[in-house]
């Protein structure tokens, strides 16, 4: 079965063809990221008319590399959620749209469900299994018992890693996205330089927290009354940049070691497009060695967003009877998934 998959949650445009669930025959993804760089960040606004621009010619060129016609698709699968709600409504509409003129059926995917599934499409992961989905809109783990069974362990109590990424890398005065370039950064930087804190770390529970961090990291660079420190500061950019960093990366670790512990279960997923991370994968593979846990990390082209993470799930979610109607609706929040 060949599906065609959508995917605009954010900024990056993205069109999929995936045969079974597994085998991806074209994923073409158009970051948007020049576009927002200037801002710091994703500006919503701008988001949904890039994604306006660019959808259909993306769409287009996912068919021609996958060498399919559009009458050999047996559906079109789309996020619905969660995400920036603009963005989400061009990528639905397409969807209906071709599902409408096509004659097959329409199928809405979860986003952060989709990052999940993207450990099954690139590896052979065993089920159950631990994931941490850890993006800039999402930190979660979940307890993945099937394809489409999906329990809720935890989740961030305020921002997202990757947010802490991005607004802490604008502090440091780098450039956006704060991910990569942090990472750059930090390689050049003493991880132990600083010791910023590592949130809810001191209980059992399975929740995040990572607003913390970018207050005591804007604090250790301009002081608490954010007029400038008396004395220059002893560390480089890169110092902090690094000592941020392995906070982030100590508590993310952990956290999956306690979900591992919790649920008994033996197979960690590591997804979003903060694993693309080479300090959180270094570590991760580390401590699976230490601890004999199978890890399962995908490629970097299926962390960050993409939409053949969206046609697989989808052929797994049309296999159950999950198509949906053409009056569906996009959703903003993360509210549902697991829970
Ligand atoms: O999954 P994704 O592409 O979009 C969302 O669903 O949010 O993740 C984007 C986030 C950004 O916050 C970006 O800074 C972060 O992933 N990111 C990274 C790295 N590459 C991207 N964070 C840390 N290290 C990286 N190498
Ligand atoms: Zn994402």
């Amino acid at each position: 079965m060949l599906i065609l998959g959508i995917e605009t949650s954010c900024d990056e445009t993205a069109a999929s063809v995936v045969k079974d669930g597994k085998l991806i025959l074209s994923n073409i993804v158009l970051s948007q990221t020049p576009a927002h760089k200037v801002f710091y960040g994703v500006v919503p606004e701008v988001a949904s008319r890039a994604h306006t621009f660019w959808l259909l010619p993306i769409v287009k060129l996912a068919l021609q590399n996958a060498e399919v016609s559009p009458n050999q698709i047996s559906a079109i699968a789309v996020t619905q959620g969660p995400g920036l709600i603009g963005a989400l409504l061009v990528g639905l509409t397409a969807a209906k749209t071709l599902a409408t003129v096509l004659d097959i059926p329409l199928i809405t995917v979860d986003h952060i469900h989709a990052h999940i599934y993207s450990a099954f499409i690139s590896t052979d992961t065993q089920l159950p299994a631990v994931a941490l989905i850890v993006s800039g809109g999402h930190t979660a783990l979940f307890r993945v018992n099937s394809y489409t069974n999906i329990e809720l362990l935890g989740r961030t109590t305020d921002d997202a890693a990757g947010e802490a990424f991005d607004k802490v890398a604008r502090m440091l005065n780098l450039p956006y996205p704060g991910g990569p370039s942090i990472q750059e950064s930090a390689q050049n930087g003493k991880p132990n330089a600083v010791r910023f804190p590592r949130s809810l770390l001191d209980s059992e529970s399975l929740d995040f927290s990572f607003s913390g961090i970018k207050t005591a990291v804007l604090y250790h660079l301009y002081g608490q009354d954010k007029k400038g420190k008396t004395a220059p500061l002893k560390e480089t950019v890169s110092d902090i940049a690094a000592s941020f960093q392995e906070a982030i990366v100590d508590i993310l670790v952990e956290k999956c070691k306690r979900a591992l512990g919790q649920t008994g279960y033996k197979t960690l997923i590591v997804a979003g497009g903060v694993a693309a991370n080479k300090r959180l994968r270094e570590r991760l593979q580390t401590e699976a060695e230490k601890h004999k846990f199978s890890l399962s990390l995908p490629p970097l082209s299926l962390c960050t967003d993409n939409a053949a993470m969206v046609a697989g799930l989808a052929f797994h979610l049309i296999k159950n009877g999950k198509t949906a109607s053409l009056d569906v609706d996009a959703y903003s929040e993360e509210f549902s998934l697991g829970e």
